[in-house]
């Protein structure tokens, strides 16, 4: 596994020392409000656990799992869901949380669909940001750390499925993912 990895782009200390921050500013533009944290399966999971716990606010959590059409790399852009929320929107401030924006397709779609059911308010939170990838305007609120066009894993993101697991942001190898594409 550590041989598929190029570098450590960001370190598990430095996430830690980020995800304090950005608790402390949701925390504090939040203050006396209830939030409902949206977490968008799969990859935001490990960044939301440790976010959340970083918060000083009464907040509910519920989960969205959704998949844009493409292969491993890549997405056409299409975004259907695969799983939606089971508690309603309604009088409540939302707060989206995703591992990473690349396109901005997904969280594009995402805001248009969860705007639409009426919530008090709508922000959106991502750990990464890769604005050279932007396919589509959207904003983002609350960005743990910009990054380039690396192909990243770890700390909740993949490639197929694999790598969620590792504590830090690697950069994976080009050639383990042109291997694949070969195939
Ligand atoms: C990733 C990520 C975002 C989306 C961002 O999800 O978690 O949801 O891609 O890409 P975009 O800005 O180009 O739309 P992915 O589909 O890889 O699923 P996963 O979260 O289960 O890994």
């Amino acid at each position: 596994m550590q041989d598929d990895i190029a570098q450590i782009l960001v370190s598990a200390a430095d996430i830690r020392r980020r995800v304090k921050e950005m608790g402390r500013d949701i925390s504090r533009d939040y203050a006396g409000k209830e939030l409902l944290v949206v977490g968008i399966l799969k990859g935001a999971i490990i960044f939301l656990s440790d976010l959340v716990r970083e918060l000083s606010i009464p907040l509910q959590l519920d989960f969205m799992a959704v998949s844009s059409y493409g292969d491993d790399t890549s997405t056409s852009g299409a975004v259907r869901i695969l799983k939606d929320l089971e508690v309603s929107v309604e009088d409540k401030h939302l707060l989206i949380v995703e591992d990473i924006v690349d396109t901005g397709l997904t969280l594009k779609y995402l805001l248009e669909n969860l705007r639409a059911r009426q919530p008090l308010s709508i922000r959106t939170c991502t750990l990464l940001d890769k604005p050279e990838r932007r396919q589509v305007e959207v904003k983002v609120d609350y960005c743990g750390f910009c990054i380039p066009d690396y192909f990243v894993v770890g700390y909740g993101l993949d490639y197929s499925q694999m790598y969620r697991h590792l504590p830090d942001i690697c950069v994976l190898k080009p050639e383990v993912y042109e291997q694949r594409r070969k195939k």
